[in-house]
Formats: structure tokens, C-alpha cells, sequence
């Protein structure tokens, strides 16, 4: 049997140093042509899946033989560089997802390069001492006073993390062992109308049922009525529910809004509830608080959700959780199977979250967080803050457009033509405002030259520009307004044209 096996492997995974050094430069280069000269392509493609499909040759078998690494990763850099979504665009402005920091991109190669499993100390000693600094200046950044934390993939994660932590300590140890299914009482859970819905998958998938979620109404600000969580923790008391967390949101994923986090930790106190705050947007705002007063009462929470690859810009998944006792986690997620021998290190990551193997997502944050230093990042932020402001300033000031909210860095509006069709009633103009409102989403999204997205406020439907981008001046900002109008005239005339009236 040895015999057959011969004195080197010959499989050719491994490439020769000078290949990895030959591919590894054209790659950087490339690289670097996409990201710098990023504002002379279209924001996306805009293809159809099919479009995209035919590209890909998406029905062909996995070849049998092996391809050639460089005709391989040449081709990869064409389809991606000419048939993607650019969230590093200047105005690219949908969603939550921000432009890659450079160094950030580097410090993921390198993390791969080194390719530490940080599950286990005693797998990944300087890379697991590396994310307690990363989580621990995170912390010190926002005015947290973290006793530990976690990287993850993204604010999901993050706040999955906070949910488990806070049902195991507001249960006791047994919940672990017997689950939910002899306990005596019903378990609560409570958060704005406004929440992400993050909660519905973790009241699904940790066993509670969504229909446990109390789903709190909001002010006319959009902020959560702590009245009515007031009453509602006492109404479910009095029902023999066992009411065990409330989510307060520090930057609401549609219109940026910061809960009374004052209140709601007040109320968690009296009625010794965990409080975890979804900061996976906002949270990173508490470095600038002069915008948000208040928001620097994250610091209240029991657990806090932040995401570095939304606002330090980290490329994507690079999320965290904060907790104020890391026993929290430990307790809710440490096993010792035999086959582990990392009892004797302080820190294992593996014990506090649900991953076991785990990659180096905190070496490209430790980077940039050091390039940057607490100014440079506040800096950042308080710039996209800004220029959200200058937009909703614009926006207000320009014939057509309606401007409905501003905070932290998303603004909201819509297109209202001069010219809407006769004869309809307050219903009607809200059903055709949408449609158009709607379509001119689509035909932005489609287009490339701007990306934003959309939110409902009450039944209106509103265009929403989030800006987590280091690369959007005011001129992009400039160049929206009138982009706008311009689009929303075309199609408001079409409409019309077609008699489109309703959906
Ligand atoms: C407030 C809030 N929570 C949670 C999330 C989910 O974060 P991720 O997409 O990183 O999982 C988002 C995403 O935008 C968000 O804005």
C-alpha cells in the first residue's frame, strides 16, 4: 500500500511561491483598478437573472479536470467586476451595507492567509487576543463598558446572540437541558412595531414561537411608546406570562430612529428584564452623540448588537455583540465534549456564540480601527450623518419632491407630480402615489447611476437613502435631486399614458 503513494503530492491545490506571488500581484492590481476608479461604472449592472445565468453558463457540470488558477481568477475578476452591485459606489445608498474600507480588504486577505481558527485559544493564541482587544476597543469607541463580546457574521448574529443569553439568564440553567417544553410559564418578549425582523427568526428558531413577540406601538416619531410596554409587561405579569427581555433599537433599520433607551432600561430595572439594544445600524452613533441625545444610554444595556461592516466600514460579515458579563455567555453556550482540550485558556471563543470553527473576522476591524483611531471614525460617521442632512435640506427645497424623515444618516421622500391624473379621491392619490413612487424604486434600482431603497411610512410608500459610505460627497449628493424629478416626470407621464391608475 505505501508503495503507491509517491515521495511528493503531485495534486497541484498548492501553488509554487512564485505562482501565488505572480497571482497575487495581478489580482492586487485589479483590485485596485476596480476600487479606484469605482465611480466610472454604474452602480449595478442592472442584468436579468437570466442575463446573469448565461454569463455564469450556469447548467454546465463541474469540470473533471482541473483549470488553470490564472485563466480561473481572470475570469472570475471579469464577471464580478462587470456584473455586479457595487456597495462601494459614492452613490450607492440602499439598505444598510457600506463601502469596504481598503485596509479592511487587505486584513481579510491576510486573515486567510493565516487562516487562525479563533474557536479555541489554544488554535489561534495572538488572533483570539487580537478580537478581545478588537471587542474591547468597540466597546471603549462607543461608550459600552464591555465585560466581553463576540464577533460574528451580522447584526443577525449579534442580536441571535443577545436573545439566547438573556433566555437562559432569565430562566435558569435547567432551560438548557429540558428546553421550553415543561416550563411552567409562557416566555415574552418584547420590541417596537419598528424592530428589525431579526426577532421573528429568533422567537422561530429558539423555540418561542413569534407569536411571543409583543410587538410595541410607536410614537408619531416612530420611536417605541414606553407607555404602552409598560402596560403590556403588567398585563401579561398579571396573565401568568413570564415576561424575560425588551429590545430597544438604537438606529431602526427603516428610518434611523433611537428608542427612549432611558425609559426602557428604567422599566427592564423595575421589572428585572434583560436589556438588549440592536445597535447593528445606530449603535456605532453613540460616538457622535450630539445627534441623538440619548443614544449614549446604550451603555444601560445588558447586551448591545453593532455592526463593524455597516458603520466602521469593515467589508462584509464582520458583525459583534457587547455583553457587560461574558459568564452570560459562556453559560448560555460552553460545552466541555471530550474531544476539546482547551480548558486551561481564559478565553475560548467557541464558549460564547453558536459557531465552533470560526475565522479571523476581527483582524481587518483591529486594522482599521487603529487607522482610523476614535477621531478618524468619529469623523466618518458625523460626515454620512451630515450629508443625509444635506440630502433631506435639498430634497425639501426641490419642486416635486416630499421629504418625510431624517435621522442618523437615512432620509425618506417621495415624488409628487404637478400633474396627477383627475378625479381622484384622498384614497386614490395614496394608491397612485405608491404605484409611481414604487416604479420609480424599481427604475432606480435598475439603472445604475443611484441605488436607494424604500420604507413604509404608515400606508405611504417613500424612497430612503442610508448613507454608510466614506466615498459619497456632497456633489453626489447634489446630483440627486434633479435626477429624481427627472426620472419621476418620465414616468408619471407614462403611467398616465398607460391609464394605470391602480395596482
Ligand atoms: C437595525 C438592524 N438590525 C439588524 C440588521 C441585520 O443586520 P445584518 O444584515 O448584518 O444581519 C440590520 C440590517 O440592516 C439593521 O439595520
Amino acid at each position: 500500500m505505501l508503495t503507491q503513494i509517491p515521495e511528493n503530492r503531485t495534486i497541484p491545490i498548492d501553488l509554487t511561491q512564485d505562482e501565488f506571488k505572480k497571482l497575487g500581484h495581478q489580482l492586487i492590481d485589479r483590485i485596485s483598478e476596480l476600487l479606484y476608479g469605482i465611480a466610472e461604472h454604474p452602480v449595478t449592472s442592472g442584468e436579468s437573472p437570466e442575463k446573469i445565468q448565461e454569463l455564469l453558463e450556469t447548467g454546465r457540470n463541474l469540470p473533471e479536470e482541473g483549470m488553470d488558477p490564472e485563466a480561473l481568477l481572470n475570469h472570475a475578476c471579469q464577471l464580478l467586476f462587470n456584473h455586479s452591485l457595487f456597495n462601494g459606489h459614492p452613490k450607492f445608498w440602499g439598505y444598510v451595507t457600506s463601502s469596504a474600507a481598503p485596509l479592511g480588504i487587505l486584513g481579510d486577505l491576510l486573515a486567510s492567509g493565516v487562516n487562525a481558527n479563533v474557536g479555541a485559544y489554544a488554535l489561534s493564541p495572538m488572533a483570539t487576543e487580537m478580537e478581545r482587544q478588537t471587542i474591547t476597543w468597540i466597546g471603549e469607541f462607543l461608550g459600552y463598558p464591555a465585560g466581553g463580546g463576540l464577533m460574528v457574521s451580522g447584526g443577525n448574529m449579534a442580536n441571535y446572540v443577545g436573545f439566547m443569553a438573556s433566555i437562559r439568564a432569565k430562566t435558569g440553567l435547567d432551560i438548557r437541558k429540558e428546553g421550553l417544553k415543561n416550563y411552567p410559564r409562557t416566555l415574552v418578549c418584547y420590541c417596537s412595531e419598528q424592530t428589525h425582523t431579526w426577532v421573528h427568526k429568533a422567537a422561530d428558531l429558539f423555540g418561542l414561537g413569534t407569536e411571543q413577540i409583543r410587538w410595541i406601538p410607536t410614537l408619531p416619531d416612530f420611536s417605541m411608546d414606553t407607555k404602552s410596554l409598560e402596560m403590556k409587561i403588567s398585563e401579561d405579569i398579571k396573565s401568568d406570562f413570564l415576561p424575560f427581555l425588551v429590545i430597544g433599537t438604537a438606529g431602526t433599520v427603516s428610518l434611523g430612529v433611537v428608542d427612549p433607551l432611558e425609559q426602557i432600561s428604567e422599566i427592564c430595572r423595575k421589572n428585572q428584564l434583560w436589556f438588549h439594544i440592536d445597535g447593528a445600524y445606530g449603535g456605532l452613533a453613540a460616538a457622535v452623540p450630539e445627534f441623538e441625545p440619548g443614544i449614549e444610554l446604550i451603555n444601560r444595556a445588558d447586551s448591545i448588537a453593532v455592526d463593524p461592516h455597516k458603520w466602521l466600514y469593515a467589508p462584509l460579515e464582520a458583525g459583534c455583540v457587547l455583553v457587560k458579563d461574558p459568564a452570560k455567555l459562556s453559560d448560555t453556550f460552553s460545552y466541555h465534549p471530550v474531544y476539546y482540550n482547551f480548558d486551561n485558556a481564559e478565553v475560548n471563543y467557541v464558549d460564547y456564540g453558536f459557531q465552533n470553527s470560526r475565522g479571523f473576522r476581527a483582524l481587518k476591524v483591529w486594522l482599521t480601527l487603529q487607522q482610523m483611531g476614535k477621531k478618524g471614525y468619529r469623523q466618518l460617521i458625523r460626515e454620512d450623518i451630515l450629508l443625509a442632512r444635506a440630502a433631506y435640506e435639498l430634497l425639501s427645497g426641490t419642486e416635486e419632491i416630499e421629504v418625510f424623515t431624517w435621522h442618523l444618516s437615512i432620509t425618506t421622500f417621495r415624488y409628487v407630480p404637478e400633474n396627477l391624473p383627475g378625479g381622484l379621491d384622498e384614497s386614490g392619490k395614496l394608491e397612485y402615489l405608491n404605484l409611481l413612487n414604487k416604479e420609480l424604486l424599481d427604475a432606480i434600482q435598475a439603472g445604475g447611476e443611484f441605488f436607494v431603497s424604500h420604507a413604509m411610512i404608515g400606508e405611504i410608500f417613500v424612497l430612503r437613502l442610508c448613507i454608510v459610505n466614506f466615498r459619497t460627497t456632497i456633489k453626489d449628493i447634489k446630483a440627486l435631486p434633479g435626477f429624481i424629478v427627472n426620472k419621476g416626470k418620465e414616468l408619471n407621464s407614462a403611467l398616465q399614458f398607460e391609464g394605470r391608475i391602480g395596482p
